[in-house]
């Protein structure tokens, strides 16, 4: 394949198009998993524990059962025995398994299901149910009493080791400039603003469910699993998914348990989790902890680099990001030590969320660079530019192309870093101190096998059939984009269909994979068509590119062209006697297992990327913030951001801006406002919905610039593309930390930064 030949090979972008469902979505034409009309429809409301450890003792339906329009309750009786347990891991989010035992691992663990006529007489119902429970104390987070502490080696496929190099203890014991320092990063929740929900529909023994997924293939194995199906009779939709940020991305307990209720009435359940219940049946991120030490010389380059992480996990389930995969390998550090460890709480499990193992850990490693840079005197960019590598510290593997400095060089231009005075508390602006800081944004360039099916009309009409998830981030919109580029027609000719297994198998939508592998496939597929069609045209006894060299050809405007020759597409497809050439490809990425499909269509996704391989890919940016603080409040306020951000080919410069804003906008509300807070005592969440949740609003934000470093990479995937969905958020917190300490000489290392860290 041949990526320069796709447009603008110099820029390496790609056109900023509209978004194909832009008009549904602002028009509400877009159907979400909860909006498809099902006939005989019943609505199922969970009820939540209200203890976190211990057992329930005896459970009292009989006033519940007595409302009008309860259909039924489903306990234990109902479900223990008739589904397999979850396991952890996969498309699995948690091997907790609610009602199938009486055994409460946390708070608002599912205890039973209401079903009724209506959503308002389940819900009512639900409020009735009484549970006695057997209760133990439980343990909330880190230091509380009866906590289990291990080391995460094995327990994530992201963390195969400790990443290590030569020897630290000794070159921090001689380094002249040191760091020990420790930061921390509270629960976090997702809160997307599409509801959790699951519709399960049978048609004698086949199941349908509708449910906002970024796996479905991976939860239609799962959940066939646990109703001891055939997979084969499970499908799984979800065509639109409003917000997900990992929240949906593994499959939670509910989902078989609503399609068990389905099978047991003989009727559709619906059950849309209330946003008050949503904290503990999905997941969040946990809480984190680290440890960093950092070694210098006087002129700036590091010797010596120990990152320590611990993160909470649920008591059954080894849930942990590890993010020092990305940590040991960002700078050229001369030692490197690393270890992760999962502190076992009575939570329910934590799972992904943007940026899962960078968020954090780059947050503790950038925050230290800053200090660093104030230890040693250094301007904050001079000293990342002094221990910039293309060459990773830990194997010694090349990067496969890395522009961080660019970003740096055009943020800092771009904000105006020269016109910063590095002096502490010496720029103001009346009551307002100003502060300015930066720090680094990574995060892995992944790949996974895909598959894809394009169709070409002889009219030009194409489809493309991918089982994607479009969660906000436009692969619909760039799937099309790349076969619309690919088949030489408008974009308005094409239609994509994702988020259905009932379409080719893609990879879940996670990891910042997406347009790497559905781009590669879609490309893919094309190629055949294009193969066809060009193969067709030189061959044929006598058309206008008989004998011509098919290296030479292009498909544009609905013509097969050699240069200034062409051939009508229809005069082609007329030759091979179709009115419609389809192609379906599978995709698998260099390095990949050779039967990563056949695992898609067995619901498990393989990536490839970030430090596999001969050369390590990751994608890169540099952040810039502004922030204002009160002198007398101690208010903080943001005026500016700015970004630059390197990712190889961007599919479209508009949709991967949109990611950036967002990711940079949620750093924000990561640094300054987000934080699940846990009462220690009983291990329940305090702010369990959005409404007590801060994140920021538009008023939040002011200035907000995006810059699209250009980058050419032929070794990430046939595709170019390095992905960006999860980048832009990474750096944010680090770079309004070091803005904040600029600003005021407070060096705040547990996040989120708020007022009450900043009054004297
Ligand atoms: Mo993303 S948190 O990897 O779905």
């Amino acid at each position: 394949m041949d990526i320069a030949a796709a447009p603008k090979p110099k820029e390496n972008m790609g056109e900023p198009l509209a978004r194909i469902d832009g008009r549904l979505k602002v028009t509400g034409a877009a159907r979400y998993p909860a909006d498809i009309d099902v006939a005989n429809l019943a609505y199922a409301v969970l009820v939540p524990s209200s203890i976190a450890k211990g057992e329930v003792a005896r459970l009292d339906t009989g006033e519940a059962r007595a409302m009008p329009g309860v259909i039924d309750i489903l306990t234990v009786n109902d479900v223990s025995g008739k589904l397999d347990k979850p396991k952890f891991g996969n498309a699995n989010a948690t091997s907790i398994a609610p009602l199938q035992d009486h055994k409460i691992w946390h708070d608002g663990q599912v205890i039973a299901v209401v079903i009724g006529e209506n959503f308002e007489a389940a819900q009512e119902a639900a409020m009735r149910v009484r549970a006695d429970y057997r209760d133990e104390r439980p343990s909330a987070t880190f230091d509380s009493e009866g906590v289990e502490e291990a080391d995460a080696i094995g327990a994530t496929r992201w963390l195969k080791q400790h990443p290590k190099a030569g020897d630290f203890d000794g070159a921090f014991a001689a380094a002249p400039v040191k760091i020990d320092q420790t930061y921390s990063t509270p629960t976090q929740h997702h809160n997307p603003i599409e509801l959790f929900s699951t519709t399960a529909v049978w048609r004698d023994d086949e199941l349908t469910i509708y449910e906002p997924s970024q796996n479905v293939f991976g939860w239609k194995v799962a959940v066939a699993a646990q109703l001891k199906m055939d997979p084969e009779k499970v499908r799984m939709v979800s065509p639109f998914i409003g917000g997900a940020f990992g929240s949906k991305g593994p499959m939670t307990p509910r989902t078989a348990i609503v399609a068990l209720a389905a099978r047991k009435l003989g009727r559709a359940v619906r059950c849309v989790v209330e946003r008050e219940k949503a904290y503990s049946i999905q997941t969040y991120r946990a809480e984190t902890r680290h440890h960093i030490r950092m070694g210098a010389d006087r002129d700036g380059k590091i010797t010596a680099f120990s990152h320590q992480g611990k993160e909470i996990t649920s008591r059954p389930d080894p849930y942990v990001v590890g993010g020092t995969s990305a940590t040991a390998r960002m700078y050229g550090y001369g030692s490197v030590l690393t270890q992760v460890s999962m502190v076992r709480a009575d939570r329910n499990t934590p799972g992904y969320m943007r940026s899962p193992p960078e968020t954090p850990y780059v947050y503790a490693l950038e925050n230290a660079m800053d200090e660093m840079a104030v230890a040693l005197g250094m301007d904050p960019v001079e000293f990342r530019r002094i221990n910039d590598t293309m060459t990773e510290p830990i194997e010694g593997k090349p990067f496969s192309s890395r522009s961080l400095m660019k970003c740096y060089d055009q943020a800092a231009e771009a904000f105006g870093w020269s016109r910063r005075n590095p002096q502490v508390g010496s720029m103001t602006d009346g009551d307002w101190l100003i502060g300015m800081g930066c720090a680094t944004a990574i995060y892995p360039t992944n790949v996974a096998p895909c598959a894809a099916r394009v169709r070409l009309s002889s009219n030009g009409h194409v489809t493309v059939q991918v089982a994607s998830h479009e969660i906000g981030t436009g692969i619909r919109t760039v799937a099309g984009q790349i076969a619309a580029e690919r088949l030489g027609v408008g974009f308005d000719a094409v239609e994509v269909e994702t988020g259905d297994t009932a379409l080719p198998p893609a990879p879940v939508s996670g990891g910042s994979n997406s347009t790497a592998s559905v781009g590669s496939a879609v490309i893919k597929a094309c190629e055949g068509i294009r193969d066809k069609l060009f193969y067709s045209a030189s061959t044929a006894n006598d058309g206008p590119l008989t004998g011509k060299d098919m290296a030479n050809f292009e498909l544009r405007d609905g013509k097969v062209m050699a240069g200034d020759t062409a051939e009508k597409l229809t005069d082609t497809m007329n030759r091979l006697g179709a009115g419609v050439i389809e192609e379906y490809a599978e995709f698998v990425p260099k390095g990949g297992s050779p039967d990563g499909v056949a695992k898609l269509y067995k619901g498990q996704t393989e990536f490839q990327g970030g430090d596999d391989g001969d050369k390590v890919k990751y994608a890169f940016g540099a952040e810039f913030v502004e922030i204002r603080i009160n002198r007398l409040t101690r208010e903080i306020r943001v005026p500016r951001l700015v970004g630059a951000f390197a990712a190889g080919r961007i599919a479209n410069t508009r949709t991967a801006r949109s990611q950036l804003m967002g990711g940079m906008i949620w750093g924000v509300g990561c640094a300054l406002h987000e934080a699940t807070d846990i009462d220690r005592r009983v291990a329940r969440y305090v702010n369990r919905d959005l409404q007590d949740y801060l994140v920021p609003v538009n008023a939040d934000i002011r200035e907000l610039e995006v810059i699209l470093v250009p980058e050419i990479d032929h070794d990430v995937n046939p595709a170019g593309v390095k992905g960006l969905g999860e980048l832009g958020n990474v750096g944010t917190p680090a770079a309004v930390a070091s803005a904040v300490y600029h600003a005021t000489g407070k060096r705040i290392r547990d996040l989120p930064i708020r007022i009450d860290q900043l009054i004297a």
